[in-house]
């Protein structure tokens, strides 16, 4: 793993360096293996970067969306991260409708729609047996407790090792999420972090000791390189570097 810490001065200027970064390494991705899967976090702090992407010359038809977490949720709901998503970006793209992989949140239960896009990973990327399949791009978020996509603390999705999508338990309410075994397997992770409400997870994460059952960001750690993006008021505790 290469770990890498980019603070930028202010809100913009770290939307316009995720952006180079993430079209930088899709076009990467395209141009060694002729596609791209990358997995989006939710949340409010990527909508500029993806209202950004909307405005990229990319290869769209190489190019398959998916995500990291979902609130279980309709589609058309205001708290779906693919709602979000479909609004500020892939609607105005042409990128094919059967490349946009949005997790099902309209079964009976959670646990169908966790196994559901399990299967719809597994059937994209036809993994070796055994093999867990390798995201070109996953793209994260923490929240102000540490949590990142819905792996949030104390709760039994992080000790999850034998699946790559699970339940996630917000205050009771389920979100489907990546484990960390899928997370870790990425090429790329870019965590996406804006504001000063993050400085004191973030303190924790990279704290030399830690409790990752408390900060679960602290168990993201793949095997490609891991890309901390932050601003000012985020990253104002830390220094760049790794
Ligand atoms: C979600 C996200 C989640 C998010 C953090 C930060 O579904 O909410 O995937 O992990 O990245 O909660 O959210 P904000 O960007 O809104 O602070």
């Amino acid at each position: 793993m290469t770990s890498e810490i980019l603070i930028s001065p202010e809100p913009q200027a770290l939307i316009d360096t995720a952006l180079a970064l993430i079209v930088e390494r899709i076009l990467t991705a395209v141009g060694e293996r002729q596609s791209c899967a990358i997995a989006l976090s939710g949340g409010s702090t990527p909508q500029p970067l993806y209202a950004a992407l909307a405005g990229a010359d990319l290869p769209w038809q190489q190019i398959h969306i998916f995500w990291g977490d979902e609130r279980y949720v309709p589609a058309e709901h205001p708290d779906s991260n693919y709602g979000m998503a479909k609004q500020v970006w892939l609607d105005l793209v042409p990128i094919p409708p059967a490349n946009i992989h949005p997790m099902p949140t309209d079964l009976t239960e959670p646990q169908l729609a966790a196994a559901e896009y399990e299967r719809q990973i597994t059937t994209y990327f036809v993994p070796a047996t055994g093999a867990i399949p390798v995201f070109d791009i996953i793209l994260l978020g923490i929240g102000d407790d540490g949590h990142t996509a819905s792996l949030f603390p104390h709760t039994a999705a992080l000790t999850v090792v034998d699946r790559l999508v699970t339940i996630g338990d917000k205050d009771g309410q389920p979100r489907i999420t990546f484990t960390f075994p899928l997370i870790n397997q990425a090429r790329s992770v870019i965590f996406l972090i804006s504001g000063t409400s993050k400085q004191a997870a973030l303190a924790e994460i990279f704290a030399p000791m830690g409790d990752l059952a408390a900060y679960p960001a602290r168990g993201v750690r793949p095997q490609g390189e891991l890309l901390w993006l932050l601003d000012a008021a985020a990253g104002e505790q830390l220094g760049s570097g790794t």
